[in-house]
């Protein structure tokens, strides 16, 4: 790794004392990214879409022609001779997802590449820095390695009132490097999870490889540049190796007595084994493969005695196994590990629900048996993010609790675990409890954690320097740690809190003029970064942590907004599409373990149709749509032949508008909306992905639905026939009501939420297209004050509460009731469903969205409240947000300052934006202090809906206005009714 890095500062010295600076007056080119990622080792594209951002200094700027080039060897490259691809010079603006197009691609081929572009001038710019991918194994032969196990004699755990948890196992070999390494490269996977050690040192930073997936298909397998860690001579390979997904407790199997042995655990099989090829390329060209086989040692003797994701883990330092990893240790006490292949069959029975044969009838429980035995899944290269620490949280104060009991309060609702210091005799046992909040007198809250045990245990060795511990293959969902049994006085330092989650980079800044919304985008944030863990999950904390997918719909366009999610969502999207049910539909969660009650659920299984095309949408990325075509087809089959007179039905799990403050609207209403919705992403993504009759074959469906539909709900007089929120906001939402009407459903909209006290009372589905639909409907000032409101149920109530974090109830814990409201064991603390309306604030709000799709286009259009607006507080008068797209930054700043509006929008090079202007007129609109038109690159295009319309190119713009807005002729007040 080192060495590659000096070796590329080398070649860039060279490369840019070669090239002169002065190429294209600030036109550079930047991010380079393959896949989604930077550079990306071991994947298994064999025809990877590369993409990068041009960026520059002057305004409108854009791409006329792109080479890329591609070498198998870094000095090939920075020498010119490009032997993997040279695309030469495209004219072409394009710089996303552009497609390698060169020589055949081969397993363990490396590929250094750079870009250069012309600009509008046609001047050309400097070459990019170096990026790098490297191919993955691509052929089933190219695996020497075996799975290993170990000797496995425990009888199946079949008691649901004991916990199971056995030790994780540590497997080694000592190997020889003959020779001077000139590269050394580990393929690893694991059916639990694993984490390699080489010499002593721990191979990476990642946590939970290989990811969860439907082992008994299929699995992830990472690849680790290990080139600084093996040395000439002696050295030695080591594995972690625990239950992880593949054979711990998961999701609420023991809970409601599912899974194998109704217990919830032994999913996949019963024995976890790891899968290891280090490949070992000399100085003079010849290769050596250390894989895993019969010749490994392994034991369950070493530290962890427990580990399991759900329950904790259990260390004892006394048995701690010095230099395990390291060569020359002696392993003549280890077992000699076990071909996985060779392990008995093991039968089980497997327990879940199963939807009914006749109709009428509820989903009964079901039994069949099993084999728990070993079955190789097909392996594929790990597409995601890997989950790693992304941030400590220090402990912002320790309370004493009793005798040897502390409580540490980490200041923030996360996702993680802990770093542990502490000092004390051998053989203490130090008790480690995880709580999201706190009992009013002053005890950890851990009722709503359920079957979750969520408790790590620490054994000391008795150093006299004292001892540090972290756990590896748990995790919790927290903001206070409680340890018992602690030995002498702690102190801060004692326990720091590390973040953990799934590495996708942050790319959004937000800030208003309003502290209680800068907070609430901080915990949309925190609850976001808790539930990206490998995949996204309802909850990090209690005994569920499940890819629950009407959360993931609900919720994705928020999350593409906070961090780039392409590389995470091109995971989960292959296991969403893998859950899909016979019949065609997608199930309540993904990955699907068990099933639990139906198999469907409206709105949930719509995961499948809506998080594919928000991921489009967002990147502009159509491989999804492809990967995504055949399941999302046989899904929309499954909704027609769902279809009852053109309208949707009662069916399946009636979550529903699941959470919502008043009654809901019937089940087959949200299915009718859904079907529509459906629909609607599916003709787009068929029309952009030239798959025409499949575009007519939905559209047709879409206008008969919409036809019942208009039918069946709306009354003569144009009114919507149901009255809750929800219903209107789905109903505006999948465009279901036809356009003479929308502004009126809009006012309605709007008075029924003041009549409910200007509240609102929508749930997981209502909440998300709340404000949006006001906002598009000409109620923007109700949907800022919704946003700005402190009565219940609102963002503003929960973080009243001391919510840092969206909560999975706005009453989850109130300052006068505590928990008492609700049912403990529903009661999550970061649940980001509610937290869509981050979606809201940065398209709306601040205004940044795409025209069309990836931000090839962008339109920046703020939506501030009139002034006086807000009755109960200050409306928001300034928003500066920013946003890192696919194709560069993105910014919208504006203020009202009295009669004035200012707005500074930043658009990336290549790309240009229609900016919409709140003025009283055109004439009143001054670009950078002088009238418009008078700017070269901006172009006054209309006047509409009391915004003056200008198309910019890229660079940064200074608009201000005489806005117009006047004071709002009567402000918006919360009151009692509907509410407390
Ligand atoms: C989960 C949800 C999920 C729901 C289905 C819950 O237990 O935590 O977020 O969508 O079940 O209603």
């Amino acid at each position: 790794m080192h060495r590659l890095l000096l070796l590329l500062t080398c070649v860039l010295a060279a490369c840019s004392a070669a090239t002169p600076a002065s190429s294209a007056e600030g036109l550079g080119v930047q991010r380079l990214r393959c896949e989604y990622l930077r550079d990306p080792l071991g994947i298994d594209e064999t025809r990877p879409r590369l993409s990068w951002i041009v960026t520059s200094d002057k305004r409108n700027q854009r791409q006329t022609a792109y080479q890329i080039q591609v070498a198998s060897g870094i000095e090939a490259l920075a020498d010119g001779r490009p032997d993997r691809w040279d695309s030469g010079r495209i004219e072409s603006d394009r710089t996303t997802f552009v497609e390698y197009a060169g020589k055949p691609l081969a397993s363990r081929d490396r590929c250094y590449w750079r870009v250069r572009c012309w600009d509008a001038q046609g001047v050309p710019s400097d070459w990019s820095e170096i990026a790098l991918w490297t191919m993955g194994l691509l052929e089933g032969s190219d695996w020497s390695a075996e799975y290993v196990s170990f000797a496995d004699d425990s009888p199946v755990h079949k008691d649901s009132e004991s916990l199971y948890l056995p030790a994780a196992r540590q497997y080694r070999k000592d190997f020889e490097a003959a020779k001077k390494v000139r590269r050394a490269t580990v393929y690893a996977t694991a059916l639990g999870v694993y984490e390699l050690h080489l010499n002593g040192q721990r191979i990476g930073d990642r946590y939970f490889a290989p990811g969860w997936t439907d082992y008994d298909r299929r699995a992830y397998y990472q690849t680790y540049d290990v080139t600084g860690l093996v040395q000439q001579g002696d050295n030695a390979l080591g594995a972690w190796v625990a239950d992880g997904w593949y054979s711990g407790y998961v999701g609420f199997g023991l809970l409601v007595g599912i899974g194998t042995e109704s217990i919830g655990r032994y999913t996949y099989g019963k024995t976890p084994a790891v899968l290891a090829q280090l490949e070992i390329e000399y100085d003079d060209g010849s290769r050596d493969t250390i894989s895993t086989d019969a010749s490994w040692k392994v034991t369950g003797e070493g530290p962890i005695r427990e580990a399991d994701l759900l329950m904790g883990e259990a260390y004892d330092a006394r048995r701690e196994l010095d230099g395990w990893a390291s060569p020359g240790y002696d392993d003549s006490r280890w077992d000699p590990a076990v071909l996985a292949k060779d392990q008995p069959r093991v039968t089980a029975q497997f327990v879940e629900y199963r939807d009914p044969e006749q109709p009428g009838q509820a989903p009964q429980k079901h039994s069949r048996p099993i084999d728990l035995g070993f079955q190789r899944p097909r392996l594929e290269a790990f597409p995601g993010e890997k989950v790693v620490v992304t941030q400590e949280l220090p402990t912002q104060s320790v309370t004493r609790q009793g005798e040897g009991t502390y409580l540490f309060d980490l200041g923030q609702n996360f996702a993680g675990v802990i770093r542990l210091k502490v000092k004390g005799p051998v053989g203490q046992r130090v008790k480690i409890r995880y709580g999201e909040m706190l009992h009013p007198d002053g005890r950890l809250m851990t009722e709503n954690l359920r079957t979750a045990r969520a408790t790590d245990f620490y054994t000391l060795r008795g150093d006299p320097d004292g001892e540090t511990y972290q756990p590896r293959f748990t995790f919790h969902g927290f903001q206070y740690v409680e340890l018992s049994n602690f030995p002498g006085e702690p102190t801060k330092e004692t326990v720091t809190g590390l973040a953990l989650h799934s590495d996708t980079p942050l790319v959004s800044e937000l800030e208003c003029s309003d502290p209680m919304v800068n907070r609430l985008i901080e915990n949309i944030r925190w609850t976001q970064r808790a539930n990206f863990l490998d995949l996204p999950t309802d909850c990090p904390q209690r005994d569920e942590r499940l890819g629950w997918t009407g959360d993931a719909q609900a919720y994705v366009a928020a999350a593409a907004y906070n961090a780039d999610i392409g590389a995470f969502y091109t995971k989960w999207l292959r296991e969403l599409m893998e859950s899909q049910r016979p019949g065609g539909q997608f199930p309540g969660y993904a990955p699907y373990p068990f099933q639990h009650e139906w198999s469907f659920g409206t709105a949930w299984a719509d995961a499948g149709v809506i998080c594919p095309w928000t991921i489009w949408q967002a990147y502009g990325d159509t491989r999804v749509i492809d990967h995504c075509w055949p399941g999302m087809v046989r899904f929309m089959e499954f909704h027609q032949r769902t279809t009852k007179d053109g309208l949707g039905i009662a069916h399946g799990n009636s979550w529903g508008d699941w959470l919502a403050q008043e009654d809901q609207p019937p089940l087959e209403y949200i299915d009718t909306v859904y079907k529509a919705i459906s629909a609607q992403k599916m003709i787009e993504m068929a029309e952009a992905t030239g798959r025409d009759a499949a575009a007519d074959r939905y559209r047709a469906y879409l206008d008969r639905l919409k036809r019942a539909f208009a039918d069946k709900y709306f009354d003569d007089d144009g009114a919507l026939k149901l009255t809750m929120q929800t219903a209107y906001a789905l109903a505006l939402q999948a465009d279901l009501v036809p356009d003479e009407l929308r502004e009126r459903a809009g006012a309605d909209l709007a008075a029924r939420i003041k009549a409910n006290g200007a509240r609102m009372a929508t749930g997981f589905l209502g909440t998300r297209p709340l404000l949006p639909t006001l906002t598009a409907t000409g109620q923007n000032d109700l949907a800022v004050f919704l946003l700005q409101s402190h009565e219940f149920p609102s963002w503003g109530y929960e973080i009243d509460q001391g919510a840092t974090t969206i909560w999975e109830r706005w009453d989850s814990y109130t300052r006068d009731d505590g928990f008492g409201r609700h049912n403990a064991a529903m009661n999550s603390f970061a649940h980001y469903a509610f937290g869509a309306v981050a979606e809201w604030v940065f398209a709306d709000l601040a205004g940044i969205r795409a025209d069309g799709v990836g931000y090839g286009r962008v339109t920046i259009r703020p939506m501030p409240p009139t002034p006086g607006s807000n009755g109960d507080h200050e409306p928001i008068d300034w928003v500066r947000a920013r946003y890192e797209s696919i194709r560069g930054p993105i910014r919208s700043e504006w203020r009202v300052d009295g009669d004035r509006f200012e707005l500074t929008a930043e658009v990336p090079a290549n790309t240009t934006a229609t900016v919409h202007v709140p003025a009283d007129s055109a004439e009143s609109v001054t670009l950078d202090g002088a009238p418009l038109g008078e700017t070269p690159g901006a172009e006054l295009t209309g006047y509409e809906a009391g915004r003056a319309v200008v198309r910019v190119g890229s660079g940064v713009w200074s608009f201000a206005s005489r806005h117009g807005m006047g004071t709002a002729e009567e402000a918006i007040t919360a009151t009692a009714e509907g509410g407390e």
